[in-house]
This record gives structure tokens, sequence and C-alpha cells, in this order.
């Protein structure tokens, strides 16, 4: 057995069976304090953004191109170029993104990292990153991994006559594994029996649209889909579905998916040289020896013509190391049966005498064009075979599909595109980027800012329900991919306006009361100035919690709002709340309560466990329920912002029954003990506040008698750092504004 999976006893400090083992269904809030200082080797001061725009771009992209030729005996280069594996590499960096969280993506470097850096599907690029280490070590600070990783496919793709879209820097790496993605629940690599719902589903397509949420994956440790076919079933037909479902998971629609996955398969080959096991334990399992590589080959040399990596056996073209239109050319101008890899996989091969595919190491032997289940369902499935037709008839189409969507791909989680630096930042706005238009008027100063507040309190719209419109706008923000968030003002847009967690009747009300407000302000201000409704909605929350605090809110002007036309509503429509616990809203399911949703919410709202702590205690008196139930407004008073929801959730006068005999109970009630009479109604994410240890450590500090002053002091930074999450345009990316 492989060193790390030893079932062995480590005594030593950090060893030993954890909390997790005891009681696996505790609340993660590791996942709120991961990625900190403490990790960090780099200054407290640095800023990766000016360490990228200080780098001499074009000599590094010469760098890398020079190593795409620079063939190594430990790992030789097929064909003399590594340009496939390359693109493959950065593919896999950027692919695990989905669009349900945002998360994923390779926008950190997780690819270093377990477990991605150990998925059965990333075999060989422990080599693709080492093969990169003198560039990444000539460069230092000023080239991330995680952009390295991605330009690095770029460059591959330039160096083979590809011409790209473009490429923006400015991904900082991240330097621990992260924790709070969820890849699937199961114990075995490439098992499905967890993530489908429809597991015995004879309906390749019912099957493939049960794969569970947020997971894109078909598989636990691949980044899409099993290229012989739905487990290994070689069906183009059923392969397809799942092809349809987990790129549009990844946020690509059939022409991008398409895209891709020929324009990908017109480089490089696949690797499986022998049968058996011949392969050693993956990099987290292998010995120090082997210094972070593992995969370690037997077969023969076990490296060129004896790798083995997925152990197909593939080569799609006869320019594997130029950009062509043979991928399509030959899907279909060949018909194919199905043929087995020298290691025992499905693949398919085609019926012809021609033997035109090049060998990667023997120059004088010629095979025959070879395709993978998956890509013969570019073909086979009608949808597909549309555009792959369109494609094969116009490289130039197909190239421009390709350049966009591999762009899409690599820059999913980057944020908007006032983030983007470098040189080969494309000018065309894309639709995907939730553009904002620029703010080209003079925007509010203090003084309209007071007059403004007053004006939205006067009109005649309960204080509650602006708080809760702007929470609705600016907590779709999420970190992972800097999505979301209030600045564009898109809660007044489909299909933000009529999301059930945001109480489409209630949220109606405030923006047509803020709709007037801005149209007697834009009327009659003077000097241009105008105001967004994004601003006012943010603002009508702001006076409200000064109004509730008796004390000032900071606001920041500045937000501008996007048309409808600017607003993909497939692409928003990933960012909905099923639940937001902020709000009460939404159910616990089998597999995820509704504190654990909460907790998930607050690690894409970028919250530590005492913000979170003192926003849901803040939310709650402020009264904010979508539904407008008092559940969890444990107050006398509610619309004051005081502490009265930590003092009376631990008040042991009180005590809590489920209100149901659900197996798992969303609410609960609260009887005084001694009386017996009932005095409040809670959810589950109430009473965690009460039930789970480190929370009731941070509930204890606001429920003290010295914790009022804290309380409303740290749930206004709370507030204002929710408020301002996506104002990139006037903070650092480390959240200081
Ligand atoms: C190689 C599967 C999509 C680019 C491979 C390999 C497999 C595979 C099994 C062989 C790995 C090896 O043995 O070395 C799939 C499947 C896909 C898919 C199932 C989705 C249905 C893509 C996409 C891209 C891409 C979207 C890029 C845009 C490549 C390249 C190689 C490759 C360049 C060659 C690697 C080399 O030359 O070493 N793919 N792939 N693939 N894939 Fe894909």
């Amino acid at each position: 057995m492989a060193e790390g999976k030893c079932p062995v006893i480590h005594n030593v400090a950090g060893g030993g069976t954890k909390n997790s083992d005891w009681w696996p269904g505790q609340l993660r809030l590791n996942i709120l304090r991961q990625q900190n200082a403490v990790s960090n080797p780099l200054d407290r001061d640095a800023d990766y953004r000016k360490a990228f725009a200080s780098l001499d771009y074009q000599q590094l992209k010469k760098d890398i191109a020079a190593v795409m030729t620079d063939s190594q005996p430990w790992w030789p280069a097929d064909f003399g170029h590594y340009g496939g594996l390359f693109i493959r590499m950065a593919w896999h960096s950027a692919g695990t993104y989905r669009a349900f969280d945002g998360r994923g993506g390779g926008g950190q470097g997780q690819q270093r990292f377990a477990p991605l850096n150990s998925w059965p599907d990333n075999v060989s690029l422990d080599k693709a990153r080492r093969l990169l280490w003198p560039v990444k070590q000539k460069y230092g600070q000023k080239i991330s991994w995680a952009d390295l990783l991605l330009l690095t496919g770029n460059v591959a793709l330039e160096d083979m006559g590809f011409k790209t879209f473009g490429f923006s820097g400015g991904r900082a790496d991240t330097w621990e594994p992260d924790q709070a993605t969820y890849w699937g629940g199961e114990a075995a690599w490439m098992g499905n029996d967890v993530r489908y719902a429809g597991a015995n589903s004879t309906d390749p397509k019912a099957h493939a649209e049960g794969l569970e949420t947020p997971v894109a994956a078909s598989h636990m440790g691949l980044i899409y889909v099993n290229p012989e076919g739905p487990n290994g079933n070689p069906d183009p037909l059923a392969a397809a579905e799942d092809i349809r479902v987990t790129f549009g998971r990844m946020g690509m629609d059939e022409e991008e998916t398409v895209a891709l996955i020929a324009g990908g398969h017109s480089f490089g080959k696949t690797h499986g040289a022998a049968g058996g096991d011949h392969q050693g334990p993956e990099p987290e399992a292998a010995g120090l020896e082997a210094q972070g590589f593992g995969w370690k080959g037997t077969y023969n040399s076990g490296v060129g013509p004896d790798a083995i990596t997925s152990g197909l056996e593939v080569i799609w073209t006869k320019t594997p190391t130029k950009w062509s239109n043979q991928f399509f050319e030959y899907l279909f101008k060949y018909e194919w049966e199905l043929d087995k890899s020298p290691g025992g996989a499905n693949q398919w091969v085609a019926k012809t005498d021609d033997l035109i595919i090049p060998d990667a190491f023997d120059a004088g032997k010629k095979l025959k064009p070879r395709m993978l289940t998956t890509d013969l369902s570019l073909r086979f499935d009608p949808a597909f075979e549309k555009i792959s037709r369109k494609f094969l008839g116009d490289i130039n189409l197909f190239a421009d599909a390709f350049a966009r969507a591999w762009f899409k791909l690599l820059h999913r989680d980057l944020g908007p595109s006032s983030l983007y630096i470098g040189p080969e930042v494309p000018k065309e706005e894309l639709l995907w980027q939730d553009p904002i238009p620029a703010v080209n008027y003079a925007t509010i100063d203090a003084s309209d800012i007071a007059s403004l507040k007053k004006a939205i309190l006067g009109a005649g719209v309960a204080p509650n329900k602006l708080i809760a419109a702007a929470w609705a706008s600016a907590s779709t923000f999420r970190g992972s991919d800097k999505r979301g968030g209030a600045n564009g003002g898109r809660i007044r847009l489909a299909p933000q306006r009529d999301w059930p967690v945001n109480n489409p009747a209630q949220l109606a009300e405030v923006l047509k009361a803020l709709e007037g407000v801005q149209a007697e302000f834009n009327k009659s201000a003077a000097g241009g100035k105008q105001v967004s409704i994004a601003d006012l909605v943010v603002l009508g929350g702001t006076a409200a919690i000064e109004q509730a605090a008796g004390q000032a809110v900071p606001f920041l002007p500045g937000r501008a709002d996007a048309s409808q036309e600017q607003t993909d509503v497939v692409s928003a429509g990933f960012l909905e709340p099923k639940a937001d616990g902020f709000r009460n809203f939404g159910k616990s399911s089998e597999t995820a309560r509704t504190e654990e949703l909460l907790v998930d919410r607050a690690q894409l709202l970028g919250l530590t466990p005492p913000e979170l702590t003192v926003l849901i205690g803040g939310l709650r008196v402020l009264d904010i329920n979508t539904d407008g139930s008092k559940t969890g407004v444990l107050t006398d008073k509610p619309g004051v912002l005081s502490n009265d929801f930590f003092v009376n959730l631990l008040d042991m006068a009180t005590a809590w029954r489920p209100a149901t005999t659900d197996k798992i109970a969303d609410s609960y009630v609260g009887f005084d003990r001694a009386s017996g009479q009932e005095r409040w109604t809670a959810s589950r994410v109430d009473l965690v506040f009460g039930s789970q240890a480190e929370l009731r450590a941070l509930a204890e500090v606001y429920a003290s008698a010295d914790g009022g002053e804290k309380f409303v002091r740290d749930f206004i930074a709370a507030w204002t750092k929710i408020m301002n999450a996506d104002r990139f345009d006037v903070k650092s990316l480390d959240g200081t504004t």
C-alpha cells in the first residue's frame, strides 16, 4: 500500500482521531478561516497585481515558448513539443470551475495541492508543472502559479499556430489546499454512486440530469466526463448527455462545448502504452524520494512511448502540434469501429486503410485516425452534430468560437473585466463578464447622500424592507468567482427580481419607491449628478440601519446600473440562493441542513465566524426574514439594532423543542421553562448559535453585559463589508477599502 494511505496511527501533534472523525456531521466552520496570513509567505504588503504589472510579459511568453520544444529526458515531449500536455494542464486547471457556486477553476493555483494534484484525471500534469519550474523560479513573485498554468496554455496554442483571444493576469496564488469546495461524497476515485440521483435510470438524459448540485463532473477525480462513455459504456449518445450537463454546469453553452472539445483535441495525444498495473502512487501518496511526482511509470522506461496517463491511446490529427480543422475532417470522413487501447480501454478507430497519423516518437511509423467515445458524441448527438458540421465547413468560425470559449474557460472566475490586467486584455466586452457600465456622470456627495437618505426613509416603505432589499442585492456576491453583488443594480432585473428568496412583491414595492426617489433626484440634481438604483438600494438599507442603530453607517457611492441586455439570464440564474439563512429562507434536505448552507454562503461572502455571527444576530432583530415571519426575531423591539437575539437565545429561562416531527426539523418553539408558555419560534440557523460550541462561544461575547456596543460596531462593520464586497473599483483585492 502506498505510504500516504497506510492506516498507521501517527502519535504526533495534529495526529489521532479528530472531532470530524467522532462527529462527521459537525458544522465545518474551518472553511471560514482558510487562506489567511499565517499560510502566506509573502510580505504582508505584497501586491500581486503590481508585481505582475512590473513583469517583462513578452519575455516571459518567450521563455514559456522555449520550454515547449526543450524536451527533457525525464519526460520526453511527444512529437518534440509539449503543447498538447500544456493545453491539457491549463484546461484541467480552469475546468474544475462550476457555475453553481463559482468554486473550482484556475484562479488560485490549486492544481498544486491535494486533492487536485492527485486526481486520477490529472495524471502526468505533475510533469507539466515541473517543466515550468525554471520559468516560475526565474520570475518569482512576478508570476503566480495560477497565472502561469493558464498563460502557458495560451502560449502552447499560439506556438502551434492558433490565434488566442487574449489573456489577463491577476490571479494571486493560495498557499494551502482549499477546503471549501464540495467535490462529491464518494470514497473512491471515479465512483459515481453518490452524485447521481437517478443512478439506475436507463435513460441517459435523465441519468445525466440527475447529477447532484453543485458538482459539475460526472465522477470523483475527473474534470468532466468519462472519455470512454458513461461508466465506461462506449455509447456516444449517452456520453453526449453527460457532456451537455457537465459543460453546462461550467457555464458553457452547446456551441462553446463543441468548440472546446474539438479545439483541444486538435492537438496532442492520449497516453496508454500498455495494459496492466504500471503506475505508481499519485503524488500525495508517493514516497519522499519522488519529490512531489506521482504515477511513476513502470512499463519499460515509463516515459515517452512507454508513458501511461489515461490508459487510452489516441492521436486525433495528422498534425498534433499544429492548429488545423482535421479533428472535424476525420470525425465526419470516417466511419468508426470500437477498438481497445493497449490498456484495454474503449476507444474508436477509423474503418480505413489510411495510415496518416504520425507516431509521437517513431518518425517511420504511421497510424490510423482514432477518437474517444466523447469525441464521437460531437458527431452522433444531433444537436452537437449541427454545430460540428458548421465548424467543419468553416475553420474561421471554429477558430473564433474556440478562441472565445477558451478565453471564457480561463477567465470565468477572474471577476469583472475591470480587474483584467496585462498587455493582452481584449477590448471587447463579453456578456458572461456581467458587464457594468462606466460611471460617466458626477456621483453623489455627502450632502446629496444625507438628503437622499431622508427622501428614502420618507417614501413610505418600512425600514426592514429597505434592509432586506439591500441585503438581497449585495449578498449575491461570491468571492469564488467574484460575481454578483450590488453593483450593476441587477436586483431590479430578471431573473434576480423574481427569485423567491427576494420576496418579489416586497422587493417590487421597495424598487418602486427608490425609482421615485431616483427620478426626483436625477431630474433636479445640479452639475449633471446622477444616482443609480444600485446605489439607492444600498443607501436605503444603510439609512434604515442608521436609524435602527442610532449611529452612522458608512456608505460608498459610485455603483452603476446594468441593463437587461447586459445580463445573461441563464448565467445570472446560477447566483440564485436556494437557501439564505440570513433571511431564514429555505429548508433542509437529507444532504444539506440549512445551517450548513448558511456556512457555505458565508464562505462565498468571505465572512469570518465572528462576522457571520454578528450578522445573523443583527439581521434577526432587524426583522428581515423573507416571509416576514418572526422566526428567530428574538426581541421585543424588532427594528432596533440590539444584541437581544443573543441575550434571548442564551437565556436559560427558555427551553426549545422541535415544532415538527420531521426527521430534520427546520422550525423550533421556545417555551418558558417555568410557565410552559410559548415565547419564541426559531429555525435551525437561529438555534445553531446556541448549540454549536464555537458559535455559542461567539454568541456569548455579544450576549454579555459588555457586548452591546461591540455588537453594534461589529454589525455595522460586517454589513459594510457585504455592501462593498464587489467594489473592486475602490478597494484592494484583500478586502480593505
Ligand atoms: C487529452 C479526455 C475535453 C484538451 C485528453 C485525454 C483524455 C481526454 C482521456 C488523454 C490524456 C492522456 O492520456 O494523456 C477529454 C474529455 C473531454 C475533454 C472526456 C470532454 C468531453 C478537452 C478540452 C480540452 C482538451 C475542453 C481543451 C480545450 C486536451 C489536450 C489533450 C487532451 C490538448 C492532449 C494532451 C497531451 O497531448 O498530452 N483528453 N478531454 N480536452 N485533452 Fe481532452
